[in-house]
């Protein structure tokens, strides 16, 4: 996807890592109009969260259900069309070369579009080894990257580091989106490679998630606004320097 396409605002995934509906609802009435756009993972989702997605499209927000799916074909499509339902957005698979065509011919010429997870983020060459993978980490993910594209997947989760490679070797059809966002002078936590808002959007990003910068502030909705200045100050820099 054309980076420029894309309303500044959605270019903004507040990640609700929450326990349970009844917070999330809070921290989405919070966060207002600052945010457009948010991704329930499995912690939320297990909790009832999928309920909130019918909720949140009523109000016009948009959902990315990050539940990376893995299974055999015949219940991957299942899944899809029960998530398709519902009024997702995004929806992850893992980039198995089954799943994601399982997943892209089930998801049909709806909205739902479908990003794949190439390799985890906390995996490094060890753990794939560990895995049964002959393949180092960077390769696997140039691998799988290519089979996704083949196979008109819509967009890869990656890191931020991994942004302006997978950019050259996909191209501009493919969405790009980076969790690992940390705005300049904030905790790390557990992500270990880290990019601020604005050289992720440099990178070739075209949606950033965030959750504890965020979800975790004093100021949720002061963090989100500062979170999406930076995002649109950073776009409209890399739109002159494109013209
Ligand atoms: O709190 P933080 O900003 O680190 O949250 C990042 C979000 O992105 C979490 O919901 C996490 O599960 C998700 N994510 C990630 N790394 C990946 C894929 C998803 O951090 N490779």
């Amino acid at each position: 996807m054309q980076p420029s396409a894309i309303p500044s605002h959605d270019r903004l995934i507040v990640a609700l890592d929450l326990p349970d509906v009844e917070r999330a609802q809070a921290m989405i009435t919070r966060l207002g109009d600052a945010v457009t756009f948010y991704k329930i993972g499995y912690q939320l989702a297990y909790a009832g969260g999928l309920s909130l997605v019918g909720r949140l499209n009523d109000a016009g927000k948009k959902v990315f259900v990050d539940l990376k799916l893995h299974d055999i074909g015949n219940t991957v499509a299942r899944g899809v069309e029960s998530l398709n339902a519902l009024g997702a957005t995004f929806l992850t698979v893992h980039a198995y070369p089954q799943t994601m065509k399982a997943a892209i011919e089930a998801r049909g010429q709806s909205s739902l579009k479908i990003l794949a997870v190439t390799v985890l983020t906390s995996y490094d060459d060890g753990d794939l080894k560990a895995a049964g993978y002959r393949l180092p980490v960077s390769e696997l993910v140039e691998e799988r990257a290519r089979q996704a594209h083949a196979l008109g997947v819509d967009g890869l989760v990656c890191s931020p580091e991994e942004a302006s490679a997978l950019r050259k070797l996909v191209g501009a059809g493919m969405s790009l989106v980076t969790p690992g966002i940390r705005p300049a002078g904030l905790d790390a936590g557990d992500q270990k490679r880290i990019m601020t808002p604005a050289r992720a959007i440099a990178a070739g990003a075209d949606y950033l998630v965030v959750g504890r910068p965020v979800i975790e502030a004093a100021e949720p909705k002061a963090a989100a606004e500062a979170i999406q200045a930076e995002i649109a100050h950073a776009a409209l820099n890399q739109q002159g320097e494109r013209q």
